[in-house]
């Protein structure tokens, strides 16, 4: 799978977002990663589907709308108008059946799906979605803020990429993604790394970015 980066918004300088935007693309980012938050999901309220369809106008990066949030479904086609391309959901925000529709909603809409898992999530969650999406979220953080410690979670990403098998699905971990820990990462199976606090705040974006990358590439299992 190939090895992309997908800076979290969320953690850049939100006074100045159209530049955060122009910034991000012209540091080499392959996707644009916006957490959505409602305060019942996770304690925090983010941001939302103004700002997203802003930030589309300002970009042609694809967009991955990270719904922490209780009832996605309620929002798929205002993030479809808004201009997201992909459609993160969480695993445990609603029954097995209900999660397929939204998967199926997501992709009806001509946009990607992926599912999430909070830390305390196991692996096994996963496997009713896995053929039915096109990524999978491992949390290497509780959801909720940025700029938290890292946690491993590079058993859950190997049992993950077993379950994956040949399906052409990426796994994305999110939460204190920088060189160090995207390694720990790809080397357990991960291909997507959004990158928050590690790109916004470092001296230069594109080398932070370049350097996650390198390091993944490395460690990712050929
Ligand atoms: C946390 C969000 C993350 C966050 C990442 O709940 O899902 O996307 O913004 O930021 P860092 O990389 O600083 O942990
Ligand atoms: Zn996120």
């Amino acid at each position: 799978m190939k090895i992309l980066t997908s800076p979290s918004l969320f953690a850049s300088d939100l006074l100045n977002i159209e530049a955060e935007v122009k910034r991000t693309e012209a540091a080499g980012a392959d996707m644009i990663h916006f957490d959505i938050m409602d305060g019942i999901y996770v304690p925090n309220i983010s941001i939302g589907f103004e700002l997203l369809a802003a930030v589309r106008s300002a970009t042609n990066l694809p967009i991955d709308a990270h719904m922490m949030t209780v009832k996605p479904e309620k929002y798929i086609e205002r993030l479809a108008n808004a201009g997201a391309d992909i459609i993160t959901v969480h695993n445990d925000i609603a029954d097995e059946a209900s999660i397929l529709e939204m998967i199926e909603e997501i992709h009806n809409f001509g946009l990607m799906a992926a599912v999430a898992l909070k830390p305390r999530v196991p692996a096994e969650a996963i496997l009713p979605f896995i053929e039915h999406i096109d990524m999978v979220l491992v949390m290497t953080v509780e959801p909720g803020f940025s700029g938290q410690s890292f946690m491993d979670m590079s058993d859950k990403i190997r049992k993950v990429k077993s379950y994956i098998g040949t399906n052409p699905v990426s796994i994305q971990v999110d939460g204190g993604i920088n060189e160090k820990t995207a390694a720990i990462c790809a080397e357990a199976g991960a291909n997507v790394f959004v990158v928050g606090s590690a790109a916004y705040k470092a001296p230069s974006m594109r080398d932070a970015l370049s350097a996650v990358k390198t390091a993944a590439a490395r460690a990712y299992p050929l």
